[in-house]
């Protein structure tokens, strides 16, 4: 439990640190990711989550009748955040929260958006399983990510970024969130890969009799 400690504090004191220069980095990665922000927004509907919201760049997307919650390790990311909601005139509530462990009761919200995270989430796998409880049978899980690539010379050089990556950032290239949606018995309903299968993004829904 203290070595969970330790590695939530140290990713909080790295993210942040790079709170303040977030937005101006992914202007340039945004065009990477396409239309994504708007394609995971748009599928949203009534209570949503956002896990791991950041500053909040997929607000400006979401249907004006979301109810949204967003939570997030640092409460830079988070103040930044704060402030752009106050700018777009919507409410939200967010909270700071570690997204291995939601501070929710099960199935509470319709829907659960997380975008650009899971790569950055220590374990994943309990992250998945954490949106999946707080998710109501017949809910959707909306995921967006940098993935692992569709053929090996790809991953090969994912490979090694994530030597780096992985230690200095927390960030991780080869991962497969699919894996953890289908093990958590999710239908996936809509599912596309693009930019040499790096960029995934679906809609997964939560069976009713599950
Ligand atoms: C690359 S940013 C993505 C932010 C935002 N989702 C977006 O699409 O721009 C990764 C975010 O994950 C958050 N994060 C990292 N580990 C986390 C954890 N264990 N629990 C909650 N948030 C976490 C960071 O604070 C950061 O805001």
């Amino acid at each position: 439990m203290a070595g969970k400690q330790q590695t939530d504090d140290r990713w909080r004191r790295y993210w942040n640190k790079t709170s303040a220069s977030y937005d101006k980095q992914m202007r340039f990665y945004d065009r990477l990711l396409a239309d994504s922000r708007p394609w995971v927004c748009a599928q949203a509907t009534g209570h949503t989550l956002e896990v791991a919201i950041g500053t909040g760049l997929n607000m400006p997307f979401y249907p004006a009748e979301v109810e949204l919650t967003g939570t997030d390790l640092s409460p830079g990311m988070l103040g930044i955040a704060q402030t752009r909601a106050r700018q777009l005139g919507r409410a939200v509530d967010l909270r700071e929260a570690d997204a291995q462990a939601l501070p929710f009761p099960d199935a509470c919200f319709d829907t659960v958006v997380c975008t650009f995270s899971l790569c950055a989430i220590p374990d994943e796998r309990r992250a998945v399983s954490e949106m999946t409880r707080v998710l109501r049978p017949g809910g959707v899980l909306l995921l967006a990510d940098h993935i692992a690539g569709a053929t090996w010379p790809v991953r090969a050089i994912q490979r090694m970024i994530d030597v780096v990556a992985v230690p200095l950032q927390g960030e991780h290239y080869l991962r497969r969130p699919l894996r953890q949606v289908q093990a958590e018995g999710l239908q996936v309903e809509r599912r596309e890969r693009f930019k040499l299968g790096i960029i995934e993004r679906l809609a997964a829904r939560k069976p009713i009799n599950g």
